[in-house]
């Protein structure tokens, strides 16, 4: 039987932004939070370099700005890269307030008032400011406001919970539009369940499981941007796909990262024949932005016909690199690389989606009473190009933006009445699951052939087309059987797809991540890419 729930807030989504909302919300409200699979599913979890904020006393939020534009390639939104900049630092303080254990900076003292805790470098920052917990800084921030949550008794944390679809006003007939909750599957029942609630967040990371290579784990499949543009949401700037320039390169290490602090460390990239590269494509040579050294990567492979690049530490102290990067470490170890004696062989892979549902300063969609956070929003923050460890600070300061927004209109929304339930009378059970491995496959490969680094019109109009003729097959699929995990993902990953190639093929220029051997050209005037829903109302 499924069932029906009434929650104040309705928080999709476990990872740094859903977290973080949650647990500024007050105690006197109800709050759902849910994970489609278990609660340290997303991304947040896997995040090794750090959070970036302005920490230092010799550091400047001009000078964390101007650097947040120059990596944007001219796209970013001063205003929101300014907010997001100048709440960095009570944003870390929350977390320090909440227990995450960064790592200390032996070197200070409290006396000369020295920051206490470590700080790194990474590509684009002028300034040493990426606050971290070793090489695993998300497992470090999740463990904690994960039990910060489980503290909290008005805060139920939901697992295997797969959010299907938005519930809208304007889906029941009525006129005045808002968001009135989720249709979610219950993994362990198999039922569709309807989730009532007066405001409802989407905190579903990114989409970059849309390409075969990838650094994210493997829920990272668009679903909040899908399930927000089905509701009537604009996205923006969908065709700015981060590829992080090493991902391991290993047949068993399924695309494990190589985080950018060991280049801000002073690691090496360099060519099989060990001579470095990057001082020919940029003067910050190892630390530029990730967009130019993803793509020199890319060039020196293609130019040489080589499988991977290398990432050289080994020329730091032993001792050194075990202490800062211990995940790193072990992990290359399990694959026989020990990177204190040896190279690191690394290719780019597709780490992170700069666009998605368009939100105002406080994560606000262009639906009442629903709110997209984090790797699923677009505020405007990352432009054309995401700086190293923006991202993390944008989770907690949009993350709490919308909790204050959510308490400022808590008299203004009340809670939903009756909701319809899921109607499953149509469908049936699946008899052929094998079609939704193969269309997952066939889209991950033909994205990354088409839709990668380097992108032509001839290849983009390929993706369209075979992009529509999936979408076609899994919606005749969708309409004729039950939805399961992987059906739920696939028919998101599919529309998020058809999105990106759609932005992509808008964009006459190459601008950032978005390289065109079509468009080589900038053009004079940066403008976003802006889609809206055949159901958006102005
Ligand atoms: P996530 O942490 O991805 O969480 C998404 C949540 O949504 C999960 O709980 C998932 O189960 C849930 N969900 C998704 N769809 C549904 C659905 N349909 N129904 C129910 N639940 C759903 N950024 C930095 O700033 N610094 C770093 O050092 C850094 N390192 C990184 C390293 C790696 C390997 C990766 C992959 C990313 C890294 N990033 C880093 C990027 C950063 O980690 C992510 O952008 C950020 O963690 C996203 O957080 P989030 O809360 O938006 O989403
Ligand atoms: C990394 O540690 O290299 C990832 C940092 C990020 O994605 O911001």
């Amino acid at each position: 039987m499924s069932q029906q729930y009434q929650h104040d807030v309705l928080v999709i989504g476990s990872g740094a932004a859903g977290l973080s909302l949650a647990l500024s919300l007050p105690g006197h409200l109800r709050i759902a939070v849910l994970s489609k699979g278990d609660l340290s599913n997303g991304s947040t979890f896997w995040a090794q370099g750090g959070v970036a904020a302005v920490l230092d006393d010799a550091d400047t939020v001009q000078s964390h700005v101007e650097d947040t534009l120059n990596a944007g390639g001219g796209l970013c939104h001063e205003d929101a890269v300014r907010f997001t900049v100048e709440h960095s630092r009570e944003s870390i303080q929350w977390l320090i307030d909440q227990g995450v254990p960064f790592t200390r900076d032996d070197s200070a003292s409290a006396d000369d008032g020295g920051f206490e805790f470590h700080l790194t470098r990474e590509g684009g920052h002028s300034h040493r400011r990426i606050i971290h917990a070793a090489d695993a800084t998300g497992a470090a921030i999740f463990t904690t406001l994960l039990a910060q949550a489980r503290k909290r008794p008005n805060i139920e944390l939901l697992e295997q919970r797969v959010a299907v679809d938005l519930i809208t006003a304007r889906r029941q007939g009525l006129e005045q539009d808002r968001c009135l909750g989720a249709y979610v599957l219950n993994r362990a029942t198999g039922e569709v369940d309807t989730f009532g609630a007066r405001f409802t967040v989407l905190a579903t990371g990114g989409a970059a499981k849309v390409y075969l290579y990838t650094s994210n784990p493997d829920g990272a499949c668009g679903d909040g941007i899908a399930m927000a543009w089905r509701a009537g949401c604009r996205v923006a700037n969908l065709e700015f796909n981060q590829f992080h320039p090493t991902c391991l390169y290993h047949p068993q290490a399924k695309s494990f990262l190589i985080t950018e602090a060991i280049r801000g460390e002073g690691g090496l990239l360099k060519l099989p024949n060990g001579e470095r590269f990057m001082p020919r494509f940029d003067p910050r040579e190892e630390l530029a932005p990730r967009d130019i050294v993803a793509r020199a990567i890319d060039h020196e492979m293609k130019r040489l016909g080589v499988d991977c690049v290398y990432l050289d530490i080994s020329h730091k102290p032993a001792d050194f690199i075990k202490s800062h990067f211990p995940t790193v470490y072990e992990r290359c170890l399990k694959f026989g690389i020990d990177i204190t004696q040896q190279p690191i062989p690394v290719v780019p892979a597709a780490h992170y989606t700069c666009g998605g549902v368009l939100v105002d300063q406080h994560g606000l969609t262009d639906v009442p009473g629903l709110y997209a956070i984090g790797e699923t929003s677009f505020t405007g923050l990352h432009g054309a190009n995401r700086m190293a460890s923006n991202s993390l600070l944008e989770c907690f300061v949009y993350g709490r933006s919308a909790a204050n927004d959510i308490i400022a209109k808590l008299g203004d929304m009340p809670m939903p009445e009756q909701l319809p339930g899921w109607d499953a009378s149509q469908v049936t059970d699946s008899d052929e699951d094998v079609i939704i491995a193969h269309n997952w496959d066939e889209l991950r490969r033909f994205m990354w052939d088409y839709v990668g680094i380097v992108r032509t019109n001839k290849r983009l109009q390929r993706a369209e087309h075979r992009v529509r003729l999936l979408l076609d097959e899994i919606d005749e699929f969708y309409s004729n059987y039950k939805v399961s995990r992987d059906l739920i993902e696939l028919r998101n990953l599919a529309q998020v797809a058809e999105l990106m190639i759609r932005s992509a093929m808008q964009r006459k220029e190459s601008r950032g991540l978005h390289y065109t051997l079509d468009y080589p050209e900038l053009l004079p005037e940066a403008l976003d890419t802006i889609l809206a829903p055949p159901t958006y109302v102005d």
